[in-house]
This record gives structure tokens, C-alpha cells and sequence, in this order.
């Protein structure tokens, strides 16, 4: 009997774009893979206004209608992940399976809005190239910045060349994103939770806790990255994919 893999969707972070999955696009050769811009990040349209986790889950399910795609494995990484939650309330007949990668569930804390906050009057000030000095300490980890100055460059590159509305948008759209935790006893498809030892954004304790949660859920912790494992580390990263795609049974 021939063999059917599931394709999968790819959803990229803050300040990233679908440029951060390119090690997983060019290793997982053998399913369809789709790792679009968000609207605001790189190529994808930056409208003034209309940024929200529900607008981005109506922008990829509607380009996974465009290429004829009903059902599909989602897999998002942090903020890709609080879209991947938006996508199971709004159109959960459209997931086959769940790869949630350096993400986390609740919403922002009163401090976190206020970060948040001030990041917008940076980047409203001072551009892209002011949130990437800021936030690059921050998503990688202490290992990759010490050893990997390749993936520090990509990731800069990422980060700088987003445009304000989009950065914008993008920020009051994770600021206003509403708690998920009730979510996770729901999820009834194959999952997997993976992240960075080293992630200070979604550390690994709640990655675990998250995963725990979910029912069959598979976890793991991918050592010495932070909080973009899939770049940081791709060979470990794309092991526990390949697995849980290969393994997992998809409806
Ligand atoms: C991301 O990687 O998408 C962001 O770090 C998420 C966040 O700031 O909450």
C-alpha cells in the first residue's frame, strides 16, 4: 500500500519569517511543506491596521484554501503557536495534527503588556533594526550566541528587515491574544511539544506542563538552544519531527 504523508504548515515567530523553518523545509523533502509570511512579516502584505491572532488564522487557512489543502499538521513556534490556537477554536476541522514549538498557552501578564507597550513606542521610534538589538539577547540561546554567530546573523536579518506596521501589528495582536489553557484538554489530534533548554521566552518547565496537558502528547526538550530551537538546533529538531510524523496516526 502506498505510503500517504500528511502535508504540514509551518507558522513562524516574533520578529521572524518563514526563513527561520528553512533547515525543516530543506530535511522533511519527503512531505508537502508550507511555511507562508505572516501579514506584516517579510513578503507578506503589511496592511495599516487589522492585525489579530484571529486575522492571521483566517489569512492561512484561507492560503491553505487557495492551494486546494483541506487538512493539515500545524506546526508554529511561539507566536506561531498563539496562532495555532486561534486556528483549534476557529477552524479545528482543519488540523490533523499539532507541533507546538517554544510557545506557551496563557496570555500576557500585566507586565507582559507593558512590555509589550513599550516595544511599540521603540519600534514606532526608532524602527525594525531597535527591536532586533533588543530582542536578540533574548531568543537565542546563551550556547548559539556564543558559538553560532551564522544563525545570530540570520536571525538579525529576520528581525531587521520586518516593517513597522506589521512589528506593530504584531505586537498588539500577542498583547490582546487571549489565555488558551482551557484549550489543551481539548486538543483530540496527535501532538507534539517541543523547545530550547535555554529558552527564556517559553521555558522548557512550561513546555513540559504544557505538554502534559495535552492527552498523548509527546514532549521534548532540545538541548542547548533557545527560544528558536528549530534553527538552533535543526538536526535534533528535525529527528523529533520526522518521528512524530512518521509515527503519530493522523485521522
Ligand atoms: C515569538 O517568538 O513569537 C515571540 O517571542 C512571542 C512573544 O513575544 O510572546
Amino acid at each position: 500500500m502506498a505510503e500517504t504523508y500528511p502535508a504540514i504548515l509551518f507558522v513562524h515567530g516574533f520578529p521572524f519569517d518563514h526563513e527561520q523553518w528553512l533547515p525543516q523545509l530543506a530535511a522533511l523533502s519527503r512531505w508537502r511543506c508550507i511555511a507562508p509570511d505572516l501579514r506584516g512579516f517579510h513578503s507578506g502584505r503589511a496592511p495599516a491596521a487589522g492585525y489579530s491572532m484571529g486575522s492571521y488564522a483566517d489569512d492561512l487557512v484561507g492560503a491553505l484554501d487557495d492551494a486546494g489543502i483541506d487538512r493539515v499538521v500545524w506546526c508554529g513556534l511561539s507566536m506561531g503557536g498563539y496562532i495555532l490556537f486561534e486556528v483549534l477554536r476557529r477552524h479545528p476541522g482543519r488540523i490533523l495534527g499539532v507541533i507546538l514549538c517554544d510557545t506557551k498557552a496563557e496570555a500576557d501578564s500585566a507586565e507582559g503588556k507593558a512590555g509589550r507597550d513599550e516595544l511599540i513606542r521603540v519600534a514606532q521610534r526608532d524602527g525594525a533594526a531597535a527591536i532586533a538589538d533588543r530582542l536578540l539577547p533574548k531568543v537565542l540561546g546563551v550556547t548559539t550566541r556564543g558559538r553560532r554567530p551564522d544563525v545570530v546573523a540570520t536571525v538579525r536579518a529576520m528581525a531587521s528587515r520586518l516593517r513597522v506596521p506589521g512589528l506593530v501589528g504584531a505586537l498588539r495582536a500577542m498583547r490582546e491574544r487571549p489565555d488558551s489553557g482551557p484549550l489543551l484538554d481539548q486538543i483530540g489530534v496527535p501532538a507534539l511539544v517541543l523547545g530550547g533548554s535555554e529558552d527564556e521566552i517559553s521555558p522548557a518547565a512550561g513546555m513540559r506542563a504544557m505538554a502534559q496537558r495535552i492527552d498523548g502528547a509527546k514532549y521534548v526538550e532540545v538541548p542547548e538552544a533557545g527560544h528558536v530551537a528549530p534553527l538552533e538546533r535543526p538536526e535534533v529538531v528535525n529527528e523529533a519531527l520526522e518521528d512524530f510524523l512518521l509515527h503519530a496516526s493522523f485521522g
